[in-house]
């Protein structure tokens, strides 16, 4: 993609020449240069737009450049661009409240870290340090992030190169559609999967265990929604067995899955929600305007710091111009309806809408699942045997969406559909569209 006017062809030519890019070989790298955004839109230097259908990495829930956000940015450097973490800030102090008024009851603190992986590092110290137990359970089907700990929790690939961390150990998680379990529900991929985990734990020996790390919607592993009664089922093996309950909402939360929290989004046929005792957060928090993340605590682990040194800390912990931007992002949130707008768009527009795509394109698109704005279309070449479809056919479909003017996310085999929290119905109506004639085109 090497753009033609000079500024883009600068552009280009320094991040080729000087930038070192995560998760690739450096070599045939081909990056798009991004000059700017606004709401759901972004474009390059020379005119070309695009329909952001990414939010980047699933992180600009609240759009592009919402002037919230940018104005309580711009009013916090005035006034103090850093502080650091042993004193009193107003800004942490005002984001901190909001958070806790939106993860409900449950919580009591929440300690800022820079990003997400951070924040799981953080709550894996907090658990191991409340249960005096070391090891730690979490899914193959997942990601939690790039540094010692959290990469070694991470399920996928990206571990095994990394894997120097100890006191990892990993689970199946239920998937119904690419079922480990042989089941043919979700009620029985939920049961069967809860009695894998049980006999996990049993087998790791119980009293060794600090905490099971979950994705409450593992995101970049497929959005592979839990199926009824799985949450609520490992909540009562973590109790059960003494263990701290981790839910990485770094991805599904703040607005994602259309409620605050996914886990909020996800209640049992009795109406009752299953609540972790640590949620990790990052992304939605503040649309990535500024590198922040952290953990919400309940207030049994928050206490068992009350007199025991908490060993753990960053130069940046909620930095002021981070926690600016959350306050700024979470009232615009609230008092524009955004994440109101992405359950509503979800449930009515894009659902259905990706349905009646798969139902145009029954040999490509295997399963469609999601919430909210937080969606994915497994892709097939055979529909009957469910055989990923190539990597071929994805570099394919993701040409011709960028040249129709979509930004794409792709993951795997998966088209995940997962705009901002603010999207419009002509927007998903426009990118069903170019959906379709991307897959018409195979
Ligand atoms: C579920 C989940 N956890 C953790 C992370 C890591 O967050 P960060 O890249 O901010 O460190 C990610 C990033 O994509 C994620 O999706």
């Amino acid at each position: 993609m090497i753009p033609t006017s000079d500024v883009g062809k600068r552009a280009y030519d320094l991040d080729r020449a000087y930038v070192f890019h995560s998760w690739s070989a450096q070599a045939a790298l081909d990056p798009m240069v991004i000059a700017g955004g606004s709401g759901t839109r972004v474009w390059d230097h020379d005119g070309n737009e695009y329909l952001d259908f990414s939010s980047q990495l699933v992180n600009v829930n609240i759009g592009h450049q919402h002037s919230a956000v940018r104005d309580a940015i711009k009013a916090q450097a005035d006034v103090l661009t850093t502080v650091a973490p042993a004193h009193a800030n107003l800004a942490r102090g005002e984001a901190a409240r909001r958070i806790l008024d939106r993860a409900g009851e449950g919580f009591s603190k929440v300690f800022f870290t820079n990003g997400g992986a951070d924040a799981n590092e953080n709550a894996i110290r907090m658990a191991r340090l409340y249960t005096g137990r070391d090891k730690v359970l979490s899914m193959y089907r997942s990601y939690h992030g790039n540094t010692g700990a959290a990469v070694v929790a991470t399920g996928d690939w990206r571990r095994v190169p990394n894997e120097y961390a100890r006191g990892h150990v990993h689970f199946f998680g239920p998937f119904s559609y690419r079922s480990e379990f042989w089941s043919d529900s979700p009620q029985q991929e939920s049961e069967r999967a809860l009695h894998h985990l049980r006999r996990v734990i049993q087998s790791e020996g119980a009293a060794s265990i600090a905490a099971i790390l979950i994705e409450t919607i593992p995101g970049t592993a497929g959005v592979l929604v839990p199926p009824p009664g799985y949450l609520a089922g490992v909540r009562a093996l973590a109790d059960e067995f003494g263990i701290v309950l981790i839910f990485d909402e770094v991805m599904a939360g703040f607005g994602r899955t259309g409620d605050w929290f996914a886990f909020q989004s996800l209640p049992d046929s009795s109406g009752e929600i299953t609540v972790p005792d640590l949620i990790t957060f990052a992304k939605g928090v503040n649309s990535g305007y500024v590198p922040v993340g952290g953990v919400i605590i309940s207030p049994a682990i928050a206490a068992a710091f009350d007199e025991t040194v908490f060993p753990g800390g960053l130069t940046y912990s909620g930095h002021p111009l981070a926690m600016a931007s959350i306050v700024g992002a979470l009232d615009a949130m609230e008092s524009e309806g955004i994440v109101a707008n992405a359950k509503r768009v979800g449930a009515d527009v894009i659902g259905p809408g990706l349905r009646a795509l798969q139902a145009k394109h029954p040999s490509i698109i295997g399963e469609v699942r999601g919430l909210g704005v937080f969606w994915a279309l497994d892709l097939v070449a055979d529909s009957e045997t469910r055989e990923p479809v190539s990597p071929s056919v994805i570099g394919a479909l993701k040409k011709t969406l960028l040249s129709l003017g979509l930004l794409p996310f792709f993951a795997d085999n998966r088209l995940h559909v997962v705009p901002p929290c603010v999207v419009t119905d002509d927007e998903v109506a426009r990118a069903l569209d170019l959906y379709d004639q991307a897959f018409s085109s195979l």
